[in-house]
């Protein structure tokens, strides 16, 4: 049996990593056998799996109760469970207690999003024994600022400003960075300049790992963004599958004598 990945198997320079997303029992299972190195329980969740429009109206309950799903199929990945809208922003003791939710969930790590402005909330994280992975970039939590999901660290600003995140998250102690829709150019320099691994989505081959969204890989999504790709078609399966099902109670033949006792 293989020992389960902890934070100190993610080290700048000697990947590349594996991730991707999950958000019940049977995909971390399925993604864990798949051999992924890390599972991201994502607020992502909120727009694949409760179809909000956003993932502003993901709660602290519903990131407790999916990372409670995942870490049920033991996992040999790393988990880390992503830190809600307003679960961090109020300031570190709020921040403290609800990622100590997660981690008695069964988290191994919580993601936030922002940089250098939470630096010192991620700091306390880290102090009470909470490993935290930092994004920044695209961060979806703050699409309303954002005026929507679009790259971030075209302007010679931006770049500016991402660099000096990421290097604020570094010094505050975080043992990874998700690098969101940022150019590939800037998510290199971003990596060649902190000593902490980095994860690209959308952002180019230079990072030490990538990740995706489960349901953009597999075909589940109603709408995947452009720089994700599609592995498999799991939507025609699932509708085939259920088509047949119909088919076969309408026309008498299921259930057949094998599906039932008299
Ligand atoms: O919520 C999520 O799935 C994420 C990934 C896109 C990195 O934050």
């Amino acid at each position: 049996m293989t020992r389960r990945k902890t934070v100190l198997d993610f080290a700048r320079g000697r990947g590349p990593y594996v991730w991707i997303t999950a958000y019940d029992y049977p995909t971390a299972r399925l993604v864990d056998e798949a051999g992924v190195d890390g599972i991201l329980v994502g607020d992502s969740l909120g727009m694949v799996v409760l179809g909000l429009p956003n993932t502003l109206g993901v709660t602290m309950a519903d990131m407790v109760r999916h990372t409670e799903a995942v870490a049920r199929a033991r996992p040999r990945a790393l988990v880390v469970a992503d830190m809600p809208f307003v679960s961090y922003e109020p300031g570190p003791e709020t921040a403290l207690r609800n990622a100590s939710r997660l981690v008695r969930a069964g988290a191994d790590a919580v993601k936030l999003e922002g940089g250098a402005e939470y630096a010192h909330i991620v700091e306390k994280l880290v102090k009470a024994g909470i490993p935290v992975m930092g994004h920044i970039g695209l961060t979806p939590q703050r699409v309303l600022t954002l005026g929507g999901f679009r790259m971030v660290g075209r302007t010679e600003e931006q770049r500016k400003k991402i660099l000096e995140d990421a290097k604020a998250l570094r010094d505050a102690g975080v043992f990874a960075i998700v690098l969101e829709f940022v150019p590939a150019s800037l998510a290199k320099e971003v990596t060649e300049s902190v000593d902490v691994a980095t994860i690209c989505i959308g952002s180019g081959p230079h990072c030490d790992g990538q990740i995706l969204v489960l349901h953009d890989v597999i075909g589940l999504s109603e709408r995947a963004p452009s720089f994700a790709k599609r592995y498999a078609d799991a939507a025609s399966v699932i509708k085939d599958a259920v088509a047949r099902y119909a088919e076969e109670v309408r026309k008498g033949l299921f259930p057949a004598k094998e599906h039932y006792r008299e």
